[in-house]
């Protein structure tokens, strides 16, 4: 997580830097700083504070610099609170410096090297600095190596000299770092976002190099000073310049896109009414030639493949695994050359899956990622891509990262089925065609948010919250219980309806509402009943429910309709409804909907 801006050139450095630090908000937002130095006089001043990029911008209106350069972070905390003082930058001596990631022998340096007197906050960042600070003795080359060379952890750092003038430097483990050179100086950032209003092209930072940005040119070595030349990419991402265009929230904006971003995922995929991946050169013989497959994502991402999990069991009969990818590499997990592995994410740079895709391919695997953000970490250490196309999610909640995420998923499992011979042509384009019918469908549900919104405020009140589904019906509910604990703060917890009995049923009393989900038909007889034993134990039941079945509980639940597809493609109405209803239990709340507490749109720490 955490935010990360260097910038020398010729443009207002203030005015850069705290631009770029509102577009990094997302990957953090519990506090904010920046340090400036001024070409003209040399002076170098840190202005930090606990609270968003607009405190900070206050905070520093009055103040004018010409021009020079500066560094900026916006931090989502791990080591230390949330104050004005564990607030990057961080200064000791002659170093100022930013930071994200994790250092984890921070305590044995304090010991090792007695910085504890140079120390003013709790953060393993100020550790860093110091450290630095005692091996600079003007050459910041030196400085950094020896210090990197003590370090264990993840960390991308950025860092000015009191005696360098308008230079910035910056190294790196693991934590993302792109940088360009471009008409109005040189710049890194965490990420693209920041840099995408001046440029699309950039490189990124190789692992333990010494980057230097001057304003006219760009230095790029490794740590035994060997000039390496930046490998330069291009990207067509665009920043979405239309803002909220007129909702309260962006995940309001962003649910309401889906329609259209689910069409741009599949338009230029279907060709003949196949499936086809040619465009993005993912050849057929990636799913022809695995035994197995291990799909390996965190969060809302991970639910996606939990959907695509039920969907290959079913209709490949293959072999299937949904790994966390926190959890994946210290679990022994079973991968070689026969193993497809799929790593989905919206941002492409969670950094445990970065990491299991790393793994996973020195095992041997093919990787293939479904990725929203292009040229995103993730995205370069895959031997595939499909992108999402959902466009910029600026929300931390994800929405139509996930259901673009989904659409992916069925076409991989109808370009699967027919290459493997599971699926005839015509069976393919029958499924395909179900799934060409998902914008339509959406929209119906969305034409009827305002009834969602209804039911929200039966149970906005609630402190706790169970959600029962059976199949791919359980599968949706992990999401829209994930959606509604990270927006609303109500402790929610999504059940396979059948287990409830095994325990959990003890917790459902008159204050415990319960939403199911009933899309599948197979099972509704099943899931009836388990609806039945909630109410009987005096829970408030909604239930979200295919309307072709609906007919069987009109009159005894508060029952909202979803549009009908076939049951495999339920899971699309299904979780636009749930994203509502979590929506809307969050915005009668007053909470800020797009930055939920202590959460961020990047997780990049382990
Ligand atoms: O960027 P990623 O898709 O890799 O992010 C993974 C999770 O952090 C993310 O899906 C998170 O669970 C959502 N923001 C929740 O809405």
């Amino acid at each position: 997580m955490c935010g990360i801006i260097g910038y020398t050139g010729s443009e207002d450095v203030k005015a850069v830097l705290l631009d770029a630090l509102e577009l990094l908000e997302y990957r953090g937002y519990d506090s904010a700083g920046v340090a400036v130095r001024d070409s003209g006089t040399g002076e170098q001043r840190v202005f930090k504070c606990a609270g968003r990029v607009s405190d900070l911008r206050m905070l520093c209106a009055a103040e004018k610099f010409a021009s020079g350069c500066g560094i900026g972070h916006t931090r989502w905390a791990t080591h230390g609170g949330v104050s004005d003082r564990n607030a990057h930058p961080h200064q000791v001596g002659r170093v100022t410096l930013v930071h994200n990631g994790i250092i984890e022998n921070y305590k044995e340096l304090i010991a090792d090297y007695d910085l504890q007197e140079e120390l003013q906050s709790e953060t393993d960042t100020e550790v860093v600095a110091a450290l630095l600070n005692r091996f600079y003795e003007g050459e910041p080359h030196e400085a950094i190596k020896k210090t990197v060379a003590k370090l264990r952890g993840t960390f991308a750092l950025v860092v000015m000299f009191a005696d360098q003038g308008d230079v910035v430097y910056s190294t790196r483990n693991v934590s993302p770092i792109v940088a360009t050179l471009c008409d109005e100086g040189a710049m890194l950032a965490s990420d693209l976002t920041a840099l995408c209003r001046f440029t699309n092209r950039y490189f990124v930072v190789p692992e333990y190099h010494i980057l230097e940005l001057h304003a006219d040119h760009i230095a790029l070595c490794d740590l035994d000073g060997k000039m390496v030349e930046p490998e330069y990419l291009t990207v067509d991402w665009e920043l979405n310049s239309a803002g909220k265009n007129g909702y309260p929230f962006y995940m309001e904006k962003e649910i309401m896109e889906q329609p259209d971003a689910i069409e741009r995922t599949i338009e230029g995929r279907i060709r003949s009414g196949l499936p086809d991946f040619s465009a993005d050169g993912v050849p057929d013989a990636l799913f022809t030639d695995c035994e197995r497959i291990c799909i390996i994502a965190c969060g809302t991402a991970m639910h996606a493949g939990l959907v695509a999990q039920a969907l290959v069991k079913s209709i490949l009969h293959m072999h299937i695994e949904v790994e966390m990818a926190s959890e994946f590499m210290y679990s022994d997990p079973v991968i070689d050359e026969k193993t497809l592995v799929i790593a989905v994410s919206q941002s492409g740079e969670t950094i445990d899956t970065l990491e299991a895709v790393k793994y996973a391919r020195r095992r041997g695997a093919k990787c293939l990622s479904i990725i929203n953000v292009r040229g995103s970490s993730i995205a370069r250490e895959s031997d595939y891509v499909l992108y999402t196309n959902a466009g910029p999610e600026i929300a931390v909640a994800s929405t139509k990262a996930y259901t673009t995420q989904l659409a992916v998923f069925y076409l991989i499992v109808a370009r699967m089925a027919y290459s493997r011979g599971v699926f005839s042509a015509e069976e393919t384009q029958s499924f395909i065609r179900e799934l060409q019918r998902t914008p339509d469908v959406m929209k119906k549900i969305l034409a009827k948010r305002r009834d969602i919104h209804v039911v929200a405020k039966r149970v906005l009140g609630a402190k706790d919250l169970f959600m029962i589904g059976r199949g791919l019906d359980y599968s949706i509910l992990l999401e829209g219980s994930l959606k509604l604990k990270e927006v609303s703060y109500i402790h929610s917890e999504a059940y396979a309806s059948g287990e409830l009995k095994h325990g959990p049923i003890a917790l459902i009393t008159q204050d415990t509402p319960v939403v199911a989900s009933v899309t599948q038909e197979k099972l509704m007889s099943k899931e009836l009943s388990n609806i039945k034993e909630v109410r009987s134990r005096g829970a408030d039941v909604v239930v979200f429910i295919k309307e072709s079945i609906a007919q069987r509980l009109e009159g005894e639940y508060e029952v909202v309709k979803l549009p009908n597809m076939q049951d495999e493609f339920m899971v699309m109405p299904a979780s636009v409804a749930l994203q509502l209803l979590a929506y809307y239990v969050s915005a009668d709340k007053g909470f800020d909907v797009d930055k939920p507490r202590n959460l961020a749109k990047v997780v990049t720490v382990e």
